[in-house]
């Protein structure tokens, strides 16, 4: 499967399904939404702009999703919704007050971040250089809210997401392909990178066992989300 670059979308010449981002057709509930993103990556060529589009159209219902919506107190959690038929994972994020993640990239993956409910935050990094001791600045934040989707890869940068309320949770709806297991989380006082491991918290609603989730206290202490 080839994902085309945000940048040069595919041309529609061809009238190729599910390549003119405008000729998404809005889907009425999140059962739809991911009937249709199987459909789309089930062709070799998935265009960006077709997915953050018809992701954009879902118009967030909790009633939808609240059964992967299982949130703890201490950290935020991520929650599978669909495995993609191996393409993709579709997975619910809930953030808790003021609850962040580390920076991070995403394993040569794209990943498409959709608002459902609450406002998140976003720093946006360019790659520290191998050598690097200094401080990792932001070039950009940004706050999203629901119907937004924005998007992600590892050409365009690595990110910080957090919930920047302190009186409200948050939701996000996460699509990234191909799956992955592992990815870099960077110290921003150094840049210096570690690999770590991401972790379900539920899977289909239903709470992910702890065995399943790490078997010593290090997996559990560096088991990150992104
Ligand atoms: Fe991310």
């Amino acid at each position: 499967m080839e994902i085309e670059n945000y940048d040069t979308p595919l041309e529609n010449e061809n009238n190729e399904p599910y390549s003119d981002p405008s000729k998404v057709v809005r889907p009425k509930s999140l059962e739809e939404l991911i009937q249709e993103l199987h459909k789309i990556f089930a062709h070799e060529k998935v265009n960006v702009d077709y997915v953050q589009r018809l992701m954009t159209l879902y118009i967030s219902n909790k009633r939808e999703w609240k059964k992967y919506a299982k949130s703890d107190p201490h950290r935020y959690t991520r929650n599978l919704v669909d495995e993609g038929n191996g393409k993709f994972n579709l997975m619910l994020l809930c953030w808790g007050e003021a609850h962040g993640s580390s920076i991070h990239s995403h394993a040569n993956s794209h990943c498409f971040l959709k608002v459902l409910d609450g406002k998140v935050r976003e720093e946006l990094y360019d790659w520290p250089s191998e050598s690097s001791t200094t401080e990792m600045k932001p070039r950009a934040i940004n706050e999203y809210e629901t119907p937004c989707c924005t998007y992600i890869n590892d050409n365009l940068g690595l990110h910080r997401i957090e919930n920047p309320s302190h009186s409200d949770p948050a939701v996000t709806l996460h699509l990234y392909s191909p799956p992955f297991s592992e990815c870099d989380s960077f110290d921003q006082r150094t840049g210096h990178k570690q690999k770590c491991k991401v972790t379900f918290w539920s899977k289909f609603g239903q709470r992910t066992p702890f065995g399943k989730r790490g078997t010593c206290q290090e997996a559990q202490q560096y088991a990150e989300n992104n």
